[in-house]
């Protein structure tokens, strides 16, 4: 059990990363050990701040680094709800805070067409309180994320950057569109 907050893996992430220097899978570890803390705070949410999520009064992001590029954000998922396939263009770490998510990711393959993709599942597995899931470039940065339960799954995300230029991919007509 840990009293480490939001505000402290934030600020701390402020002084570590830039000795990262970019290197994604020291950065990687910084965050993961910084995320481990954070999920064994029994009180890291505010119900106040559950609530307003619950209600979609916010959209959960609690802090964007003016200089690293990096932001944090909690995220509410009602049951059954679902995202699509997608990619990231940059690094990112999810914590489970409460409940579960089920998790499928996915490699691309090449291929000679544009538009269209082809994906191998690596994986697939479900996620419950106190896991990390990260995504890292370039090859392992593709999922698609569920609540499987009938009750709401909270999960806290460290992204590297804003999620630009980032894409959708349709499993069914095997096209890839921007998102
Ligand atoms: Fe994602």
């Amino acid at each position: 059990m840990s009293h480490y907050t939001l505000g402290r893996f934030c600020q701390e992430l402020e002084q570590f990363l830039p000795r990262c220097e970019g290197h994604q899978d020291a950065i990687l570890k910084t965050v993961i050990q910084g995320m481990q803390k954070l999920l064994s705070n029994p009180d890291l949410l505010d119900p106040d701040f559950v609530g307003a999520l619950k209600a979609g009064h916010t959209d959960g992001r609690v802090y964007t680094s003016p200089e690293q590029g990096f932001f944090v954000q909690v995220f509410a998922w009602p049951p059954g709800v679902e995202t699509p396939v997608h990619d990231h263009n940059t690094w990112g770490v999810m914590g489970i805070l409460e409940n579960q998510l089920a998790v499928t990711e996915y490699q691309l393959l090449p291929t000679d067409t544009e538009g269209q993709f082809q994906l191998k599942e690596l994986d697939r597995f479900n996620a419950g309180p106190g896991a990390i899931v990260y995504v890292s470039m370039p090859d392992a940065e593709i999922h698609h994320i569920r609540n499987p339960t009938e009750t709401y799954s909270f999960s806290v995300h460290i992204y590297g950057a804003e999620l630009e230029n980032t894409h959708v991919f349709d499993l069914e007509s095997g096209q890839v569109r921007s998102a």
